[in-house]
């Protein structure tokens, strides 16, 4: 959620500026701008655009900026709409910033700093932080007081760079409650929302801890604490990261992510299981050394909640322990009672969630003695640092803002962990634990069979072509397979959708039920098949089209639906890894015959660090 970058080089940076909005445009891209500085005489620089990162480019193609000094930001819109005047970066005549958070005192900071003579052009909170910080320039002669004071000052969350006018050789930045962190390399220092904004230009990074700030230049970097205390750097190398921004023969990243799906099924059973079978977490020792928990608790946002909600059905079964599973907004304004000999489990695609973080703090002041474990595609992110133990996800970058690879990667690291602990609770021996893995090896096999043979899924597209909205219906791990199917058609074609448990269907959203509406009904051997076949047959009486998803043989499903999808079938952990593929390829076919925005669809952005 708005990426923010910024540059100190020996060369000009404009071009790096833009390669660095390139990669985080997934954070954003409602509005892009940069601003430069090439020497205390010439002033600074600003170009904005509103709309994607191109608009920005063409721009700059016409009025090319020059400078050794610059910051750049790409928009995820807060306060204020995506319009030229509220894109970053902000400025006064003496400095200018990018911001990435939300500051909740900006209306009373505001209406103080007006008085004082300063004059907003944006609707933005993140306007107050250049006048405010120019204000207290001129009540401090010290200038690392005066922005000290400045973060001091400012309620919220934000992740800052910003430059002063007069001095070409300074890059400021402060981190609290968003992610950024600084890096170097041969051609410069930089600060950045994100290591991939960086990856390729810089051999060591260093991630900010929560509230440090400081600057840097060329040679030197200082950085500090809430207080004003000089903190230790701590530079180490900068993780390997694949390139992300190659689409290859795909038309679109989401297409490429679901093809990409039984590569990370396989990666992650290399990574976490062995030739005889057993599972380990390397970097979770806990899971194998610690006593097992009497209660879990599972927090996590969107998609990847989704995926906390299959697992449930997992653990519970085998565990015999309770499984809480909230969403992390809520849990973390619940007062939730949390008690001894519980785990926390967070789930997150980037790892920078704010709700999902906060979760994860509020759960650590409160039970600092109980084990945290996130399960995360990214090793550096805040969650993973500040957690007891990772599972990584081993996807890969995800660009596609819709999630695909990541949620199925989510599924099958989490039916490993439930498959160890299920041994560990020897609820499970070592040879069935054995069958379930392979189980999992087949689902990649059969995932790859279904990629080959996509064009089935085409034939759904027409079904709603006159669709007002769709309902997705499923029991046991299906069930939050439904909420996952439902969200997704509704992100990337913007037809309203809802997933619900099949046997809610009757208590009210029935309803709904016409010939316009589509009805997604997965039906699974694994899962309840013959109550979920009842419920097809209650909406099919009420002339819904119907969509089965199934792993029944056709001679065996219900007639008269209106289209059957076969799918292989899979076992108690494995089923959902192969049912999830139709629903994504559903939601892609629908979005392209209406023509949005795949990849960035309207209203939503990547990595929502933002509460
Ligand atoms: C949906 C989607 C979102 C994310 C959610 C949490 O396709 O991607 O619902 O799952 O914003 O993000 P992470 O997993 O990064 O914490």
């Amino acid at each position: 959620m708005c990426g923010i970058i910024g540059i100190i080089s020996h060369n000009n940076v404009q071009h790096m500026l833009v390669q660095a909005l390139k990669t985080m445009e997934y954070r954003g891209y409602d509005s892009a701008g940069i601003c430069m500085l090439e020497d205390a005489a010439s002033g600074l620089k600003n170009v904005k655009e509103k709309g994607k990162l191109q608009h920005l480019q063409q721009a700059l193609k016409q009025q090319p900026l020059t400078g050794n000094l610059g910051i750049g930001h790409t928009r995820w819109a807060t306060h204020g709409k995506p319009e030229v005047r509220n894109a970053h970066p902000h400025q006064t005549a003496t400095l200018a910033i990018v911001h990435n958070g939300i500051i909740e005192n900006h209306q009373a900071l505001r209406t103080e700093l007006q008085q004082t003579g300063a004059n907003f052009l944006s609707d933005t909170d993140s306007e107050v932080i250049p006048w405010l910080w120019q204000q207290q320039r001129t009540q401090f002669s010290n200038e690392k007081e005066a922005f000290l004071h400045t973060l001091n000052t400012l309620k919220g969350a934000y992740a800052i760079a910003g430059l002063q006018a007069h001095d070409p050789d300074k890059l400021w930045f402060a981190r609290r409650g968003s992610p950024l962190l600084l890096a170097r390399g041969s051609s410069g220092v930089f600060v950045a929302s994100d290591a991939l904004a960086v990856a390729g230009e810089a051999d060591e990074v260093m991630y900010l801890q929560e509230g440090e700030w400081g600057w840097t230049t060329l040679e030197d970097t200082y950085v500090f604490d809430v207080q004003g205390k000089s903190v230790a750097l701590k530079w180490q190398a900068m993780p390997h990261m694949v390139s992300a921004t190659d689409k290859g023969d795909y038309a679109h990243y989401m297409l490429k992510e679901i093809h990409e799906q039984p590569r990370v099924y396989r990666d992650i059973l290399h990574a976490y299981t062995d030739v005889s079978g057993s599972v380990h977490f390397p970097q979770a020792d806990f899971i194998h050394n610690d006593t097992l928990p009497k209660r879990i608790i599972m927090v996590a946002c969107g998609t990847s909640y989704h995926a906390a909600l299959t697992a449930r059905y997992w653990l519970e079964r085998y565990l015999k322990v309770p499984v809480e599973v909230d969403v992390a907004s809520e849990f973390r304004y619940r007062d939730p009672v949390i008690g001894d000999h519980t785990w926390l489990i967070t789930l997150s695609q980037s790892g920078e969630t704010a709700d999902t973080l906060e979760a994860l703090r509020l759960f650590k002041r409160r039970t600092p003695h109980n084990k945290t474990l996130a399960f995360c595609n990214v090793p550096h992110s805040s969650l993973v640092r500040e957690s007891d133990g990772l599972i990584e996800l081993y996807a890969g970058p995800e660009i596609g803002v819709a999630s695909t690879k990541a949620y199925t990667a989510q599924l099958m690291a989490l039916a490993l962990f439930s498959l160890q602990l299920a041994q560990q609770n020897q609820a499970l021996d070592t040879k069935e634990v054995q069958q379930h893995i392979q189980a999992l090896q087949y689902a990649a096999d059969h995932v790859d069979v279904l990629l080959q043979e996509s064009h089935q899924f085409d034939m759904l597209t027409q079904i709603f072509s006159h669709a007002h909205g769709a309902l997705f219906l499923g029991r046991g791990p299906c069930y939050p397979l439904a909420l996952e199917g439902a969200l997704k058609l509704k992100e990337i074609s913007y037809l309203h959708a809802e997933g619900y448990a099949a046997g809610e269907m009757k208590h009210g959203p029935i309803a709904l039920v016409d010939k316009n509406l589509p009805v997604v009904v997965l039906a699974l051997r694994q899962y309840h098949l013959d109550k979920v076949i009842s419920n097809l047959h209650e909406v099919q009486a009420r002339g819904a089209k119907i969509i089965l998803i199934t792993d029944l043989p056709k001679s065996e499903c219900p007639q008269d639906v209106d289209a059957i999808v076969n799918i292989p079938e899979g076992d108690f952990f494995s089923a959902p890894l192969i049912a999830s593929i139709p629903l994504q390829f559903l939601s892609y076919n629908v979005a392209r015959s209406k023509g949005t925005d795949v990849d960035q669809p309207r209203n939503l952005a990547k990595s929502v660090t933002v509460e």
